[in-house]
């Protein structure tokens, strides 16, 4: 595992997010839990970003509250530059447009138990390609860490440590040249090497 605490004043965890797409020239994205959309809006933002797809069950903020999210993509999606190109899919009935779809990063932050990361993380892997995985909680004491560490071999893990939240990737689908330029961005943020 490879680990980066990125210094207190370089950025936010959505702009994180944003640093480690833009590292790997992501064109194609795929967020699996969008909630109110702070992420999506900011991934969308992206000059690169050219397809965007937003994966959450709840059709109703309603039935997120539990979650303690208020799952209303549509307000979000009012102030994007390109409205088009966000997709709001329900798991049950659409999820199937997704398999074999190509996307250049997938991040996960939707059901963080042990039984939701293993879902995703083995639905992403079997039935899509993707050159970047990644994502959100990895230190939070929820299921992610405990499968993560388990599934992602040495050097193919990253980790990266904010300052308010904490982030995963799984990089060994990556060629190179993209590994070393965010090998790269993430020294640069962190301010010192990494350990
Ligand atoms: C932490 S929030 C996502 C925050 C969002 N990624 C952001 O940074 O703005 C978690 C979201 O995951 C959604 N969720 C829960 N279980 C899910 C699942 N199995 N698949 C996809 N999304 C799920 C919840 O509805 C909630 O909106």
């Amino acid at each position: 595992m490879i680990e980066y605490e990125i210094s207190k004043k370089t950025c936010n965890t959505h702009q994180m997010v944003c640093e480690i797409a833009t590292a790997v020239k992501a064109r194609s994205i795929l967020e699996i839990g969008v909630a109110s959309g702070g992420l999506s809006k900011n991934l969308m933002s992206l000059p690169e970003v050219e397809f965007y797809v937003g994966l959450d069950p709840f059709r109703d903020p309603a039935d997120a509250i539990k979650y303690n999210q208020v799952a209303n993509v549509q307000h979000a999606i009012s102030t994007f530059k390109t409205p088009n190109l966000c997709h709001r899919l329900l798991i049950q009935g659409t999820i199937h447009l997704l398999r074999a779809a190509h996307f250049d990063f997938i991040y996960i932050d939707g059901d963080h138990s042990i039984g939701g990361i293993y879902t995703d993380f083995n639905f992403v892997k079997r039935d899509m390609s993707c050159r970047l995985l990644g994502g959100h909680d990895f230190k939070n004491g929820t299921g992610v860490k405990p499968f993560i560490s388990e599934t992602v071999q040495g050097d193919d893990l990253v980790v990266i440590v904010d300052h308010s939240s904490n982030h995963w990737l799984d990089v060994s689908g990556l060629d190179d040249e993209s590994k070393t330029r965010l090998h790269e961005v993430l020294t640069a943020l962190s301010g010192e090497d990494h350990v």
